[in-house]
């Protein structure tokens, strides 16, 4: 098969092109309501739904004592409507009768504090009291449903560890022991890896192990990092226990919703991916963030790599404000459609909302949906119908994939190694460095594919490995591999500095590419807070620098001042044939454009449309028979997009396009005869 151009490959869901649909919580609503959501639902072309998210105390109302009756009719209602079900099993928050029954379920916090029930996720992942519940009522959802004409897929429980991701508590003490003993057999091994000749910390056995719990001075790396580990593990069990016992009475695919995002890192989703049967995301605009966009093709282009390339589902998101900001700015015109393109550019065949009609009571009553409060008679409905037209306009481009020429290196257990506390500069946050990377290839026009540590580099021209902290020597060898194979590498500072165990890489940084860059790194030299230093070429750069001595690279750039003066801050190094730049501090924006320009061309990867400006988005998804160009302007001015073919949305063959400031266009590409009249309207 020519990589290029694959076949397509669609999503295990019943429907033929973009699912349209979203969180649906009928018990918050009396039963009249269920009728009229449905027909509204219709009347939206929305065909997939969540139901039963957070249904547990609905279903169970006293232990053992299950009542179907109410979901059995949504269920009903929605197969009579054309709509399907996104079955939850419901096992995300329990109901208080069981925390009352059982308060050793409660997780507790890393200070011993017991987190109350009250609000949701109230349990210890490891708890078996609350495991053995919450199997029993997947098992009689499952047994309830697994033949239901509405349902297309399983949902397992809701965000696994939105909010108890880590837990303290005596019972997760014992499983993280288990944990332990399991990855490293002998205590002498724990005690090699977590280096605790270190400040008097050997231990005897691994009975005397604890979670990183509140101390008195600073906690043991090697162990939070394990922690880390061993917590998202936990909660994955948590999924293939579910999953199973999903799976023993059903062949419909199952799934849980991931939160990639920029604020939530404590799955690390590499290793949950492949226990998925749809890969799906939770994803909100954060305008918290300084350019929220970038952060939402990030996400995508995280959640594609997920995928393994193939397309995904967007589990949630939202239409308007949500209610978690500090500040919830509702979406400028065009800014919904834009957000929703952009994920289906990247590769989302299913876009789904939180929620289907918002909530007049709890906790998130002013979080918008797609039907608003204010009823039908509301501009949030006009933009629920408008969303249904767009993406049934973007049926066709189901099952395509996106086509990228970059691999940008992304790991969450570098970024939990790489935020601990007790480093050069605390100023030094993973992701900030992880964003302005993908933003800046962005800008250039360029599609990044976000690939996990080891992955096969071979696809592509050049691969990005933004302050990857922790760094294994598998890894270190693909990146290795694919430059000496010819391909490009661009690397920037805090790389490559510790190894799985998160101890120092000796003699000389950045230790695992020290060999593949040319350079040798004797000293870090992190920056005040608001220090600049200036670059030989204009560039000003702020956070670091550090003591770089050329071992064959060739200098690129030069520190002119700041305690590194005269030193090389970037070098290219030539390594088998191909080359390896490394950047040893932290670029503002128009010098991080400027080099990340520099090295694309070195690589030879060159811009799907050259033309557009750095706030306009360019991405091209493909299959053997079709290509689709999306265009999305970001910018205030309009933009004439070069692409010959039919544009979806409005249903215009041109070879030249318009696209609005603030607009989209979405074009099956075609080829037109030259004479063929330019519409550019
Ligand atoms: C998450 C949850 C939903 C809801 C939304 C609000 O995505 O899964 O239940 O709380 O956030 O944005």
């Amino acid at each position: 098969m020519d990589e290029r151009h694959p076949a397509r490959h669609r999503l295990p869901l019943p429907h033929r092109g973009i699912a349209f649909g979203g969180d649906y919580n009928p018990e918050q609503w009396p039963r009249q309501t269920w009728a009229e959501d449905v027909r509204l639902m219709q009347e939206a072309g929305v065909d997939l739904v969540a139901v039963n998210v957070f249904g547990w105390a609905e279903i169970e109302r006293s232990p053992g004592d299950y009542d179907f009756a109410d979901l059995d009719e949504v269920m009903d209602l929605l197969h009579a409507h054309g709509v399907h079900a996104n079955l939850g099993t419901g096992t995300s928050t329990p109901p208080p009768w069981l925390t009352a029954a059982h308060p050793e379920t409660l997780p507790v916090a890393r200070d011993g504090g017991v987190i109350s029930p009250g609000g949701r996720q109230a349990w210890c992942p490891s708890s078996p009291v609350m495991r053995e519940h919450a199997l029993r009522l997947t098992g009689e959802v499952a047994r309830h449903y697994a033949d239901h004409p509405a349902l297309a897929l399983w949902h397992v429980s809701n965000e696994l560890g939105c909010h108890n991701a880590l837990c303290f508590c005596d019972v997760s003490a014992q499983a993280f022991r288990r944990w332990l003993a399991d990855r490293y057999e002998t205590v002498e091994a724990l005690n090699t890896a977590w280096g605790t000749a270190f400040w008097s910390q050997r231990y005897g056995s691994f009975d005397e192990v604890l979670p990183p719990r509140r101390n008195a001075s600073a906690t043991n790396p090697t162990q939070e990092l394990d922690f880390r580990r061993f917590s998202s593990d936990e909660l994955l069990s948590w999924y293939d226990a579910e999953a199973a016992v999903l799976r023993e009475r059903s062949d419909v695919p199952v799934t849980t919703n991931f939160m990639v995002t920029a604020h939530i890192r404590t799955q690390d989703y590499w290793t949950w991916a492949g226990h998925m049967d749809v890969v799906a995301n939770d994803h909100y605009v954060d305008h918290r963030l300084a350019d929220p966009h970038a952060e939402v093709a990030f996400a995508a282009d995280v959640t594609r790599g997920l995928a393994a390339g193939n397309p995904w589902m967007l589990m949630e998101t939202s239409t308007g404000a949500v209610n978690w900001q500090h500040r919830n700015l509702a979406k400028a015109p065009g800014e919904l459609e834009r957000t929703l393109v952009t994920h289906v550019a990247r590769g989302a065949d299913a876009v789904c909302f939180f929620q289907w009609r918002a909530s007049r009571a709890g906790a998130e009553r002013f979080h918008s949906a797609l039907l608003p409060h204010a009823g039908t008679d509301s501009t949030g409905w006009e933009t629920t119908l408008r969303v249904g037209r767009l993406l049934d306009a973007l049926d066709e481009v189901a099952g395509t994939r996106v086509e990228a020429e970059v691999a940008l290196l992304f790991d969450w257990q570098a970024w939990w190694a790489c935020d601990e506390d007790g480093h050069p500069s605390s100023d030094v946050r993973y992701l900030d460095e992880v964003h302005a990377m993908h933003a800046a290839l962005r800008r250039q026009g360029v599609v990044v594919d976000v690939v996990r540590p080891g992955a096969d580099l071979s696809a592509y021209r050049l691969v990005v490995v933004p302050t990857l902290f922790l760094v294994d020597d598998t890894t270190a060898s693909a990146v290795e591999a694919h430059v000496a194979a010819g391909g490009r590498a661009l690397i920037t500072y805090l790389s490559g500095i510790v190894d799985e165990h998160d101890h120092v890489r000796t003699g000389g940084y950045p230790g695992a590419f020290r060999t593949l860059l040319g350079v040798h790194v004797d000293e870090f030299l992190p920056l005040d807070a608001g220090e600049e230093v200036r670059l030989d070429d204009g560039t000003v750069a702020t956070l670091w620098t550090e003591r770089v001595r050329p071992r064959g690279a060739r200098v690129h750039a030069r520190f002119t001042g700041g305690p590194s003066d005269g030193g090389a801050a970037v070098t290219r190094h030539r390594h088998g044939r191909g080359a390896a730049w490394y950047v040893a501090t932290r670029f503002d924006e128009p010098g991080r454009d400027r080099l990340v320009g520099e090295v694309l061309a070195d690589a030879g990867v060159a811009p799907i449309l050259p033309d557009a400006p750095r706030t306009v988005d360019v991405v091209r998804r493909v299959a053997d028979e079709a290509s689709y160009v999306f265009v999305v302007n970001h910018g205030t001015s309009d933009y004439l997009a070069p692409v010959a073919g039919t544009e979806l949305t409005r249903g215009r063959r041109a070879r030249l396009h318009r696209v609005a400031a603030g607009g989209l266009a979405v074009v099956r590409q075609e080829p037109l005869p030259t004479d063929d009249k330019e519409d550019a309207a």
